[in-house]
């Protein structure tokens, strides 16, 4: 799909600017929207993103549809993936926690967040990731959760612009089977990226913590969780917990 790219300096988050900018957006393009820093990121769960400038990515693409479709929830999925692809290329050995963390050193190096609106074009699917290339490690130990940057895992720093590119390409080339063909083509390398190294988890569903082994992802890429009874409980939504 042709890219069409929107660069700000510095803003509140690429995210919350796509969603109120969608309709003046090239329906039939994926839109890129980048900033160099944001004043406002935000992560899921309404937590802030540490957006620091000139670090790190801070990116939203941009799409439209006639209408929501059950595959909408794979967006952010095959973006995490797309990302998987861009660290392996730089020569990292990446993982996803489910449902679309990506993870070096089991430390959260990437995360994202899917929203949808509704404007002139049809349904907007906005989609924003943010990447840390070349955070310091006192600025990921500051964070409350586990978090590496590139730098921090290689000891070396990478040029930002590079890493957009790279994900531009290969999120757009991604895409485009994605919606023909829909999750299925990705799901056991799904399946493989985010098996963790032990299967012993806690979840939150937003309600519970749940303990148990993660046993598999279903066709529709929800969790299932064995619990300690034998139980196996299907999750479409929620968090494993750092533990
Ligand atoms: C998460 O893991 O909690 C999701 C983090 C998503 C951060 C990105 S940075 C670019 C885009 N703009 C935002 O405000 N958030 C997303």
């Amino acid at each position: 799909m042709e890219i069409s790219r929107i660069e700000f300096d510095e803003i509140d988050s690429t995210n919350s600017w796509a969603m109120e900018h969608a309709s003046e957006l090239e329906a039939d393009k994926l839109s890129l929207v980048v900033a160099k820093g944001q004043s406002a990121g935000r992560g899921r769960f309404d937590r802030s993103w540490v957006s620091p400038r000139g670090e790190n990515v801070y990116a939203t693409f941009v799409f439209f549809r006639d209408k929501l479709w059950d595959g909408v929830g794979h967006v952010p999925q095959v973006l995490a993936m797309s990302a998987v692809e861009v660290l392996e290329g730089l020569g990292f050995k990446p993982r996803l926690k489910w449902p679309n963390d990506v993870l070096l050193s089991e430390k959260k190096v990437a995360g994202i967040l899917a929203e949808t609106t509704h404007c002139e074009h049809g349904v907007a699917v906005v989609v924003g990731i943010g990447i840390n290339v070349n955070m310091s490690k006192e600025r990921c130990d500051s964070i409350d959760r586990p978090a590496t940057s590139l730098r921090v895992e290689a000891s070396d720093s990478f040029y930002v612009e590079q890493v957009i590119d790279l994900l531009a390409a290969r999120f757009s080339n991604r895409l485009a089977p994605f919606l023909r063909d829909g999750f299925a083509p990705f799901l056991s390398r799904f399946r493989e990226l985010v098996q963790p190294p032990t299967a012993q988890i806690s979840f939150s569903d937003g309600r519970t913590v749940w303990k148990g082994k993660q046993v598999g992802i279903t066709e529709e890429g929800a969790l299932l969780l064995e619990l300690a009874s034998g139980e196996v409980k299907t999750f479409h939504a929620g968090e494993i917990l750092f533990v």
